[in-house]
């Protein structure tokens, strides 16, 4: 399928030029240059049954960058760099608007950043206007799925300003084993990388994430605690719920009980900060913990349940609250009683539910 049936100019594949670093057509004679240097390092991610190429096969897969160019489908060039054919790069039709990038540096040609010159080059070019004086594809959006252990190329492509979209699972294929491939985009309206924001953008689609769950710890004047009876599990738990992006673990608290009780409560002070480790195939969490203002003992007459969510509520004391939530949360309520009873009025900064371990 052509790049833009409508607009794209039929005509002759450009040259590009960054500096030293020129991308133009291939041509027959550079199949024969180029052949030796092919590697293990490229078969294994290109998924090559031979290291080396056969010469015929690789002077055929030449003539085919022509026609994938005359039909539209695909344009590749060589990557020429000191009057060298150093690697190559290409971008294919994925759908209207959308090109898909590959690229390879042969290995004597690796480590001086020859790739992502490339490659920004390319996306450049992709973006250009398809009626600007030197014309492009006129894309909104490139895209490439790399191997996450290919750690070479993912620097590829986010040196030249695609961001981490998320991971196709089992996604591909490298001889009989099954891989996972990172889907990486830019769009033509992102910050070019060398920028503080194209930085920012590319570091912030890459750096872990954690979840962060905010609850309440509500009491009554006779020392009970509130428990929810949740409809999603078996266990009781305090109020609250999981931090939104971009809301403060506080506000959270605040809005749960909002959405869930339909109650306006504030919370007074930060009880504790409690790691979550990975459970019962959830990974590890934070959970802050704050005291909730006092609310009354009608708090339970008063509240209206968002019954998907909240089957009924109930006063617990601190000595029975241990058989009806999950374990994580008996140990967490029984560090806080702990602490209480000791006159500690400090966060407490728990792992598990447990005290921190000096040196663990
Ligand atoms: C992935 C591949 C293209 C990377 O080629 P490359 O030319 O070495 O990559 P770059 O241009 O990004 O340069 C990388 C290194 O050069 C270094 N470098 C040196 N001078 C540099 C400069 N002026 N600018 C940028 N980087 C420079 C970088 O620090 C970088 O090191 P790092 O990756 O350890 O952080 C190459 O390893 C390859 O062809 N692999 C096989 C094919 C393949 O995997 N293709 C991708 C399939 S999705």
């Amino acid at each position: 399928m052509p790049f833009d049936a409508v607009t794209l100019p039929p005509g002759e594949q450009p040259t590009l030029v960054d500096g030293e670093l020129v991308l133009r057509p291939w041509r027959a004679e550079d199949a024969d240059a180029t052949r030796p240097l092919h590697d293990a390092v490229m078969a294994r991610w290109f998924d090559s049954p031979a290291v080396v190429p056969d010469r015929d096969d690789h002077l055929a897969w030449v003539e085919r960058t022509h026609a994938e160019w005359r039909e539209g489908s695909k344009a590749t060039f060589v990557l020429q760099w000191r009057g060298e054919a150093v690697g190559s790069v290409d971008v294919r039709h994925r759908s209207p608007g959308v090109g898909a990038l590959s690229w390879a540096v042969f290995a004597p040609y690796r480590g001086r950043g020859l790739s992502s010159t490339a490659v920004r080059r390319l996306v450049r070019w992709c973006f250009t206007a398809v009626d600007a004086p030197e014309p492009g594809l006129g894309l909104r959006r490139v895209e490439a799925e790399v191997n996450p252990l290919n750690r070479s190329s993912m620097n590829t492509a986010l040196r030249s300003g695609l961001r981490r979209e998320g991971v196709l699972r089992g996604n591909t294929l490298l001889g009989d084993e099954v891989h996972d491939t990172v889907l990486l985009g830019r769009l033509a309206t992102d910050p070019e990388p060398g920028t503080r924001e194209g930085f920012t953008a590319m570091l912030d689609s890459q750096l872990p994430t954690k979840r962060v769950i905010g609850q309440g710890l509500v009491r009554n004047g006779a020392g009970e605690l509130l428990l929810c009876e949740l409809a999603y599990k078996r266990e009781w738990d305090l109020p609250g719920g999981v931090v939104d992006p971009g809301e403060s673990p506080a506000t959270c608290v605040v809005r749960e009980i909002r959405e869930e009780l339909a109650l306006d409560v504030s919370v007074t002070r930060l009880l504790a900060v409690n790691w979550l480790k990975p459970w019962l195939g959830w990974g590890d969490a934070v959970l802050f913990v704050f005291e909730v203002a006092p609310v009354g003992d009608d708090l339970t007459d008063r509240a209206t349940l968002l019954e998907r969510e909240v089957r009924a509520l109930h006063w617990v004391s601190p000595t029975d609250a241990p058989e009806h939530v999950a374990p994580y949360n008996a140990r967490m309520l029984a560090s806080l009683g702990a602490a209480e009873a000791a006159g500690d009025t400090g966060t407490l900064v728990l792992e598990d539910g447990l005290p921190r371990r000096e040196g663990a």
